[in-house]
């Protein structure tokens, strides 16, 4: 479809109104397209869900940069994106290692928690059986309401080619209709004020990309600056120290020390599917105190095995007299300078005040995520959306955001944008698999609703819809 449509009015053209275009394709969205894959599979006639995502990766990918050998999930491989909606679902973590003939070596690891390369080809295996539905290359930039009468029962998704643009510079733009839209971008990297990322600045979410372009350069390294305490921090010195053994690696956090993720199975309930029904009904003096209380579970932790090998570590080096790996504790950084073929990091000791200057050949920003407001993409639409006392969004427990009257068509957001109403499991993968499930059901009762289910003719001897609307034989 062309550029330039009005927002308002009728619209006559001929492009096909999705049930669901799904923005963004990581996990989240992957999880739900499989649970519509299997809706569909298995519903009566007329009541297969039509969907399309965008995503502005070039294919299927689950933080790359950070796919470290050695590093494993912190997740059961039984919370992948379907046994525990169904553990009899052909998108299984055990049906994809049977399929890769790996289900017997598995096993005799006898280990939970499978390799994060691993589990990303998992991933990627299950992106491959629902690839139709997705635009990759194509970032959505805006959601726009078609209003018809102040009704507005149809969104409109504007998509462009990865990389920005716009329709005046002749950015090839791509609008999908929708009667729902579901808003699963996933977490921004968080950086310290002022910061950006460059040559000899990076963020741990492009570890390995830029640590290859540094080893491509020949030249030998000397020193880098990782700063942060969290788990990805943690990865980040290992690797370095592992990878460049002429560096030194200086690890540069205002905490006293790494500090362990609690794991413990009582706490661990937190990331159960109930505990969202549990966090979703409490006050919100209770939502704060079980995300104060648990936020060891997932922030600014560190596995405790990956703590040992690192104290380990500085420990022998100690023994040897070459201290390669060196903790900076209670120390924060203080200023950053470019400096020929690299940067010169001040840090200062929050305990005496010194400051010191640190010369590397990059510093590694491990400082983070941040969460993006949905309502960034929403333009116009954001003034029909309703928020609590504090001005965030109003989510409801099927994870559809409230709005006006007016609107007709459905808003969904998954992920870290509705922590602050499903609680801390909603920026990871454990409940994914219920949680797909939910939003499925949730659409098509709301499709339901509107009565706009009935009477299609998707779905007839044994062939399903596309997302292009070609019919392919029924898995
Ligand atoms: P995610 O960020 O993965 O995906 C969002 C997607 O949307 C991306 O592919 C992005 O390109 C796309 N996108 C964004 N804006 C867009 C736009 N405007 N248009 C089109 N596409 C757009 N959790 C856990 O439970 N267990 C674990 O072991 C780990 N391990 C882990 C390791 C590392 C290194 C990190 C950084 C994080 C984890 N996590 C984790 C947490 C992590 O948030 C989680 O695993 C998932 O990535 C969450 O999936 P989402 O789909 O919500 O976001």
């Amino acid at each position: 479809m062309s550029a330039g449509h009005q927002h308002t009015g009728e619209r006559h053209d001929a492009a096909p109104t999705e049930d669901l275009v799904g923005i963004g394709f990581g996990p989240a969205n992957l999880a739900l397209a499989i649970a519509i894959e299997e809706h569909n599979a298995q519903c009566g006639p007329g009541r297969a869900l039509r969907s399309v995502f965008t995503e502005r990766q070039p294919e299927f990918g689950w933080h790359r940069g950070m796919l470290l050998a050695g590093a494993t999930m912190q997740v059961s491989f039984l919370k992948d994106l379907a046994t525990m909606r169904d553990p009899g679902s052909r998108f299984t973590f055990l049906r994809y290692l049977h399929e890769r003939g790996r289900l017997a070596d598995f096993i005799n690891q006898k280990s939970f928690f499978p390799s994060r390369v691993e589990f990303h080809d998992y991933l990627r295996w299950c992106a491959g059986t629902v690839e139709q539905r997705v635009r990759y290359s194509r970032e959505t930039y805006a959601v726009r309401p078609v209003r018809t009468d102040g009704r507005v029962d149809t969104l409109e998704v504007h998509t462009r080619p990865a990389g920005g643009g716009t329709p005046e510079d002749g950015t090839d733009e791509t609008i999908l209709r929708a009667r729902n839209v579901i808003i699963g971008t996933g977490l921004r990297p968080r950086l310290p004020e002022g910061v950006a990322t460059g040559p000899h600045i990076w963020h741990s979410r492009d570890l390995l990309f830029r640590s290859q372009e540094a080893r491509a350069a020949a030249r030998p390294h000397r020193r880098f600056v990782v700063l942060g305490a969290g788990q990805s921090a943690a990865e980040t010195a290992e690797y370095l120290h592992r990878e460049f053994p002429e560096a030194e690696i200086c690890a540069v956090f205002t905490r006293y020390g790494y500090s362990p993720a609690d794991d413990s199975p009582f706490a661990n309930r937190i990331f159960d599917p109930s505990a969202v029904d549990d966090f979703y009904e409490a006050p919100d003096e209770v939502k704060q105190s079980l995300m104060d209380n648990h936020a060891n579970t997932n922030y600014s932790v560190v596995d405790g095995e990956l703590i040992d090998q690192l104290y380990r570590t500085v420990y022998q080096e100690k023994v040897a007299g070459t201290e390669r790996l060196r903790i900076l504790r209670t120390t924060e950084l203080a200023g950053i300078e470019e400096i020929p073929d690299g940067v010169r990091v001040v840090v200062r000791s929050l305990t005496s005040g010194e400051r010191h200057p640190l010369d590397c050949d990059a510093i590694v920003m491990a400082t983070g995520y941040r969460s993006q407001d949905p309502r960034e993409l929403l333009g116009p639409l954001a003034d029909e959306c309703l928020t609590d006392d504090r001005g965030r969004l109003r989510i409801g427990r099927d994870h559809r955001v409230a709005t006006t009257e007016r609107v007709g068509a459905g808003i969904y957001v998954q992920g870290a944008a509705a922590e602050h109403t499903h609680g801390i499991t909603s920026s990871l993968l454990s409940t994914l698999a219920v949680r797909s499930g939910e939003i499925c059901d949730a659409l098509l009762l709301g499709l339901a609703g509107q009565d706009l289910l009935s009477g299609r003719a998707d779905r007839a001897g044994g062939t399903v819809d596309t997302a292009d609307g070609v019919a392919v034989p029924a898995p």
